[in-house]
């Protein structure tokens, strides 16, 4: 695997707790959205660390001047949900970076072939290359859909350097694929599990995602 993806597992009593609930067969589906929208929130703010563009100014407190940082007030920042699942991670996502304008890419897996196919994509035809997008998608099992994600908005312009992918499980495959092609990437995940099974679902993972959370199955 390329040195320069980067793959963080925040060691955080309170990811861990959720990835818990998430991935617990009997957690019924309210319970499951709660965990994701946590799970969404806590490793957003993760990765936004030494990532948000800030700007150095000064505020008058009731008492004295004080020196203050802010987010940039022209910082593009970008959340990009892969529907249906990364839904799941957006509100929580939003709730750590309040600032962010979202769009949205859809893709379903062809059963036959087990490829990506795209059915919605709202992004714009370019973005600023100051960009700084997260992509929100909570399995990585075989890398088809991430892969194709990262297409689209490298494509248009984003910086792999200005990318964080959110997940909530990743698999092997998933990160090599990624690692060949996007260095500076960075990717932070509550767990890695190593297999997938015949049908490319990650082992022990938490199931399929997006039924979980719509009660579909
Ligand atoms: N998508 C899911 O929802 N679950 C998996 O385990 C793999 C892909």
């Amino acid at each position: 695997m390329s040195l320069q993806l980067r793959v963080y597992v925040p060691d955080h009593p309170l990811i861990k707790h959720w990835l818990a609930i998430a991935r617990d067969l009997n957690t019924p589906t309210p319970l499951f959205k709660t965990a994701m929208k946590e799970l969404g929130k806590w490793l957003t703010y993760e990765a936004s660390r030494y990532w948000l563009p800030t700007l150095e100014a000064a505020v008058q407190t009731p008492l004295a001047p004080a020196p203050a940082t802010l987010i940039h007030p022209q910082a593009q920042i970008v959340a990009v949900p892969i529907l249906r699942a990364g839904l799941s991670l957006l509100d929580g996502a939003q709730e750590a970076i309040t600032t962010s304008s979202v769009y949205h890419l859809g893709y379903q897996r062809n059963e036959e072939t087990l490829a990506a196919e795209s059915y919605f994509n709202n992004l714009p035809e370019q973005f600023d290359p100051e960009t700084r997008l997260l992509l929100l998608d909570p399995m990585l099992a075989t890398g088809g859909t991430i892969m194709a994600a990262m297409e689209e908005v490298t494509k248009r312009g984003v910086d792999p350097n200005n990318i964080r992918i959110v997940a909530i499980v990743a698999a092997p495959p998933a990160l090599q694929a990624l690692s060949k092609v996007y260095e500076g990437l960075q990717i932070y995940t509550a767990i890695i599990d190593q297999e997938l099974n015949d049908q490319s679902y990650i082992v022990p993972g938490l199931g399929d995602a997006g039924d979980r959370c719509f009660g579909t199955n």
